[in-house]
């Protein structure tokens, strides 16, 4: 009853910093939530998100998700979000809805390296998963996790190396990557192998009027999606995550005010399709998708299937993925049989009936002609919903821009579940790089160690580094506030941003007073403006008050900043070169623009960019 199952997520080759971490079945995290651990907003309660929560939970750090959505776990009539539709088959990438999956975006993004590396993570999680599993299975509540065998099939040699122009180059890579990393593939070179291997009165191997060619098979997770967000949902809750019903806008200029106000240190954005309006973000569009759901039990004509198919996506004459037929069965005894992919398509409005799913069923049957036998499941028949794409690629990264830890974990098209665990590992990875900001604390340090610095002094450049006050400073910056001749009406909004205190605050409630204000006059306030005054008034001496504005302007003068520099580089510290060239940098750029330096050099690591790719550039 009390075993723990633990499950080891590695690092990918491009996370190379992290270390190996588990994650465990049981209600405790594996690190216990205390008042110190931090605190993790994620917008986004489908797979995207909740796989990090799980992670983080698992790592001590405290988990709000805020949703407009969540997966429906009883009231099956009313819409699903994107990961509950999902067939949720493992393939390798790119997936079988569509050779344009993945795009080479240029310089500094995710590719197809970084999709394959994050599959194998999540397959390697996935097989260990239905190792410890099992028990959990049997009693029903775990990830619907079945690990099936996955045949698939070729117009062409898709078996032969050739040409990187040919078409085929695409297919043929797709199989080298499944050959050489994952174990015990058969392969079938021909028509004849396929003929042999295959049972003609189970497949046609003429369907879609063109004979196979060629084709695969290896071993596939495949997850019940209803069960699977059902249980993460629950184990997450029992994990110590809240889970609060919220849409939140514009998250760049929102996400300081929901730090703030949830207390939290970060935010993660899995919103899939949501980041469109979310961030702002154009390169976000739905590639609409469909399955029929059919009952894959032992008693109906139809003979029960254990193994998924696929006939993956050609490119049509209209240069448009097309074509596919995706047989999947769950471990609920349904399959489905799918699919469709209409880029740019947003409209929900699909039937059994619309031309397209009949086609698509059509194509299945030709495919699989028992299934013209089939039932279909009675009470929710037939599912549609939008993959999350994007132009450029799945986006796991540090936002460069919001000068607050924001890290992305959208866009993943046809492929959330199978590529989820490396992605949220990945995310994971980033919130921590983020949250224990190597800069700042060497930085810190620097000043730590100045014997010759009065203590005021050392105070007013740590302030400065953290951006932020202490407490008892605080506590005086309010009494000056109190006591000054600042309106009424402004003193509440000075506290609130001393109480909340950071430069990247001011800035952003500068902002939104700023845009309030076009209506309402009589709040056009500048924070800034109004906390340098209160501290010009004062009695503080010119130190003191140097301190004080520093810190409000989150940034310190230029001889200062000199000053500065000249210590990191004389210091003693023991630390490389290359980092004492970082901490120069940072002292440059400064504040605000000391988490986005840190959120770039993040995600330059990750996303390193080649020497050609300069090159192609220059
Ligand atoms: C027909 C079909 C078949 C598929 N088959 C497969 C497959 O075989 N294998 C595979 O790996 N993948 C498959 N996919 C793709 C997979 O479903 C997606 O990649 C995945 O579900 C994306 O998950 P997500 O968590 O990023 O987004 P979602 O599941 O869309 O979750 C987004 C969450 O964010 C919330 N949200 C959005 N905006 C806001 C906001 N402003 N404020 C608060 N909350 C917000 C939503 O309410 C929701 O909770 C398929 C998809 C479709 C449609
Ligand atoms: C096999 O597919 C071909 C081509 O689509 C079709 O003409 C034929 O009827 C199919 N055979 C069966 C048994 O369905
Ligand atoms: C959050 O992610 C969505 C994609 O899901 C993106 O469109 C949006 O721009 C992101 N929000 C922010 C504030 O970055
Ligand atoms: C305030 O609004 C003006 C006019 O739109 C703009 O030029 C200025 O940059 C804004 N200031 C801030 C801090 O956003
Ligand atoms: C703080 O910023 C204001 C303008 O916003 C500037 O006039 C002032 O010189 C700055 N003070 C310091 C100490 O940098």
């Amino acid at each position: 009853m009390s075993t723990v199952h633990r499950v080891v997520v590695h690092p990918s080759r491009y996370t190379q910093g992290a270390s190996p971490f588990e994650v465990s079945t049981s209600d405790a995290p594996l690190k216990d939530l205390n008042a110190d651990s931090r605190h993790v907003l994620i917008v986004g309660g489908g797979v995207s998100g909740l796989l990090v929560a799980w992670m983080l939970l698992d790592k001590g750090i405290r988990v709000t998700i805020l949703a407009k959505e969540w997966a429906r776990t009883w009231d099956f009539s009313e819409p699903r979000i994107t990961s509950q539709i999902a067939g949720a088959l493992w393939e390798m990438p790119p997936g079988g809805c569509g050779l344009t999956e993945i795009e080479t975006p240029g310089a500094g993004w995710a590719t197809v390296e970084h999709y394959r590396e994050w599959a194998m993570q999540s397959y390697n999680f996935y097989m260990k998963y239905a190792e410890v599993s099992n028990e959990h299975e049997k009693g029903g509540s775990s990830l619907g996790l079945s690990v099936a065998k996955l045949h698939q099939f070729f117009y062409d040699d898709a078996i032969t190396s050739c040409s990187k122009k040919s078409p085929r180059h695409e297919h043929y890579n797709k199989y080298a990557a499944v050959k050489t990393r994952i174990g015990g593939v058969e392969v079938y070179p021909d028509k004849e192998a396929i003929a042999q291997r295959f049972d003609k009165s189970i497949i046609n191997l003429s369907s879609g009027g063109n004979h196979f060619q060629s084709g695969y098979t290896h071993t596939a997770p495949i997850i019940n999606t209803d069960k699977a967000l059902a249980y993460l949902m629950a184990l997450v809750q029992r994990k110590g995550a809240t889970l609060e019903t919220r849409e939140v806008k514009d998250l760049r200029e929102t996400g300081q005010r929901l730090l703030t106000d949830y207390k939290a240190d970060a935010i993660v954005n899995a919103t899939g399709l949501g980041a469109r309006e979310l961030v702002n973000d154009e390169d976000v569009y739905p590639v609409r998708g469909a399955v029929r759901r059919v009952e894959n039990t032992r008693h109906s004509k139809f003979r029960h299937l254990n193994d998924a198919y696929l006939v993956p996506a050609q490119i049509g004459p209209d240069g448009l993925p097309s074509k596919t037929v995706f047989i999947v069965p769950r471990n609920d005894d349904i399959l489905y049989v799918g699919s469709i992919i209409q880029p740019h398509n947003e409209n929900m409005n699909l039937t059994p009936e619309s031309p397209e799913v009949q086609q698509m069923w059509d194509r299945a049957g030709d495919f699989m002609p028992s299934l013209n036998h089939a039932g279909f499941v009675n009470h929710f028949p037939f599912a549609q919903g939008l993959r999350p794409f994007t132009k450029k690629n799945v986006k796991v990264r540090a936002d460069e821009d919001c000068g607050f830890p924001l890290v992305h974990n959208y866009g993943h098209g046809g492929s959330g579940w199978t590529i989820g665990v490396g992605t949220a590992q990945c995310a994971v990875h980033i919130v921590e790089t983020l949250l224990d900001d190597k800069d700042k604390t060497g930085l810190l340090q620097v000043v730590g160690m100045q014997t010759d610095w009065s203590d005021i002094k050392k105070e007013k450049f740590s302030n400065a580094i953290k951006g932020t006050l202490g407490a008892n400073e605080k506590s005086e910056l309010l009494d000056k506030i109190q006591a000054s001749g600042v309106p009424e009406s402004c003193k509440d909004r000075l506290k609130n941003v001393v109480n909340s205190w950071s430069a990247e605050l001011i800035k952003a409630s500068a902002k939104i007073g700023n845009q309030t204000l076009t209506d309402v006059d009589d709040r056009l306030i500048d924070d800034k403006t109004n906390l340098l005054e209160v501290v010009t008034q004062s009695d503080w001496n010119d130190e003191e008050k140097d301190k004080f504005r520093n810190a409000i302007n989150g940034t310190l003068g230029e001889t200062e900043k000199a000053e500065l520099l000249d210590r990191v580089r004389a210091s003693s510290l023991q630390i490389p070169d290359t980092y004492r060239d970082r901490l120069t940098n940072v002292v440059r750029l400064w504040s605000a623009e000391l988490m986005k330096a840190s959120a770039k050099a993040t995600n330059d690591a990750i996303y390193p960019i080649e020497d050609n790719v300069y090159k192609a550039r220059l």
